[in-house]
């Protein structure tokens, strides 16, 4: 295996940052997990550390699609990229933002006052979740995906071969860009400041993002087996269609209780209850390509392409559903069963997904046509199994919660303290389970390739 343009090598740099940040947010999720427990454990308090944790889980999955589409989009238009140079260019200046605001959080941990108004904007942290970098950083941000868009689509330009994955790639790309902008806004009314909120959150998770999974889905079937691109691409067309259908009117499930108008709890239910649709075509989709091909080199591409159908359908599609409808959401609404879906969908989703894309690419870009396996499945194991178990117990958690603060009318933070003791312990014992899976994965990402195999090992990976 070896890459067909040199500039695809572009997507290990932003792998790499990928990596850094995935091994980040992991470790300040176990000390957020432990804060539950001990909440004067750390320097930065929950508030901070929560905060690091979901931004870098954002940014790095972010950082992971676009390498992945630096990847893609040479292959499919079968040309070098546009200009090297500047994707160059706008990953070190991504990193760079990043790095401000991450600094710019910790600023704001260990002093609180340091986040002062300035020109009307919040100088170190908007305060929105999932998106609460500072407006200045939005606009380097924005800077950087619009230049990025601009090197794909120049790209595509000099061929003119627009297959059906980089047109879906490139749709889904541009669809997130424009998606970033109502978190830009702020709106005096919490009802208007929300409404659009979800917009950003909600239509890049179940929207831009799903669209963009669907076309690196077909792109990782198409090279770990045999399948002809037609087929990939006539089943990538049928979900990407459901997932608009669905998911854009889906958005309705965030607007039940905060103050629009009621004909969102019919408009949310119903098409929100569809969003698994989509989810499981591709789970079938992934399997019937895999049973048509007995031969695979890539194992491990194979291996994380489709669990990741696999646990998006499970993660977004049966732990969203479960609480979709606003009828049993009236009671789960923002406890720990959100939690729980909210882990394992991004998991599924997406933290499979840039891995996949990682495992599919990454051999090619080192110019290895095999390596050592076992790590990435050891690793997969891991995070696997450790993740299942967090999110059992805090659904585990979420359902005590529900029963005794909204039924039993007990108090808040007595239920978290003392009936959900628990179920911290054991989040945080599997907490330790993923940290190892990520170890393992971070060492193997910088191994793959670059280490001698004995033939032996080479042996039973054919076998
Ligand atoms: C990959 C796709 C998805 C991801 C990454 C995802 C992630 C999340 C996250 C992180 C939250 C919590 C938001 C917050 O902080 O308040 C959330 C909320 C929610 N999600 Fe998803 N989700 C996905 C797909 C779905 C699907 C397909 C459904 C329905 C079938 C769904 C139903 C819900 C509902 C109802 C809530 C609101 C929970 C509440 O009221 O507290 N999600 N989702
Ligand atoms: C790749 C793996 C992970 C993903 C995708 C992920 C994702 C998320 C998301 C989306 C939230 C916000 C959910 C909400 O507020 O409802 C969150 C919060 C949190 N995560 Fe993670 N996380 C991961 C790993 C971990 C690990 C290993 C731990 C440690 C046990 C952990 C502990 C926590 C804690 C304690 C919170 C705060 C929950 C709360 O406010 O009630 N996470 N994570
Ligand atoms: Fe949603």
């Amino acid at each position: 295996m070896s890459i067909k343009y040199e500039s695809q090598k572009i997507a290990q740099y932003f792998y790499t940052f990928a990596v850094v940040l995935f091994l980040v947010q992991v470790l300040v999720g176990l000390i957020a997990a432990v804060q539950f427990m001990r909440p004067d454990i750390f320097i930065l308090n929950f508030n901070i550390v929560k905060t690091l944790h979901i931004n870098a889980l954002v940014v790095w999955l972010l950082v992971g699609m676009m390498g992945a589409t630096y990847y893609v989009i040479p292959e499919e238009s079968e040309t070098e990229l546009w200009s090297l140079p500047l994707a160059k260019m706008q990953f070190w200046a991504t990193v760079i933002a990043i790095t401000a605001v991450v600094l710019g959080y910790i600023w704001q941990g260990l002093d609180p006052q340091a986040n002062k108004l300035i020109a009307g904007t919040l100088a170190l942290n908007e305060g929105r979740k999932y998106i609460e970098a500072p407006r200045w950083a939005d606009f380097l941000i924005v800077v950087s995906v619009l230049l990025f868009l601009l090197n794909c689509f120049m790209t595509v330009m000099k061929t003119r071969k627009w297959t059906g994955i980089q047109g879906t790639l490139l749709t889904g790309l541009t669809f997130l860009a424009v998606m970033y902008l109502p978190g830009m806004v702020y709106f005096k009314s919490m009802v208007r400041d929300q409404f659009f909120w979800w917009w950003v959150v909600h239509l890049w998770v179940e929207g831009a993002w799903e669209i963009i999974a669907g076309a690196l889905l077909a792109f990782m079937l198409m090279k770990v087996t045999d399948v002809k691109r037609e087929v990939v691409e006539k089943w990538m067309y049928i979900e990407v269609g459901l997932v608009m259908f669905t998911g854009i009117l889906g958005t309705g499930h965030h607007y039940y209780w905060i103050g629009t108008p009621s004909y969102w709890l019919w408009i949310g239910g119903v098409f929100s209850s569809l969003e698994p649709v989509p989810l499981l075509v591709m789970v079938w989709d992934a399997f019937r390509t895999t049973r048509e091909t007995r031969v695979v080199d890539n194992k491990p591409g194979l291996y994380y392409t489709v669990s990741h159908a696999i646990f998006n359908f499970v993660g977004a599609g049966l732990w969203g559903v479960i609480h979709t409808l606003p009828q049993v959401n009236k009671w789960t609404h923002g406890t720990q069963i959100t939690t729980a879906h909210g882990h394992l969908a991004f998991y599924g989703a997406y933290v499979l997904l840039v891995l996949s894309m990682i495992y599919v690419t990454l051999p090619a870009i080192r110019g290895v046509k095999s390596f050592n396996h076992s790590r990435a499945l050891q690793s997969f194991w891991w995070m696997t199994i450790s993740m299942v178990f967090i999110v059992l117990v805090t659904t585990g958690a979420g359902m005590v919660q529900v029963y005794m603060e909204r039924l039993m009318g007990l108090d808040y933070v007595a239920v978290k303290t003392t009936y959900n003791l628990w179920f911290w312990i054991l989040r945080a014992i599997f907490g330790v389970g993923f940290l190892i899976g990520v170890a393992i994965f971070v060492i193997d990402f910088f191994k793959l390739g670059r280490e001698p195999l004995t033939v032996a090992k080479v042996a039973t990976e054919r076998a």
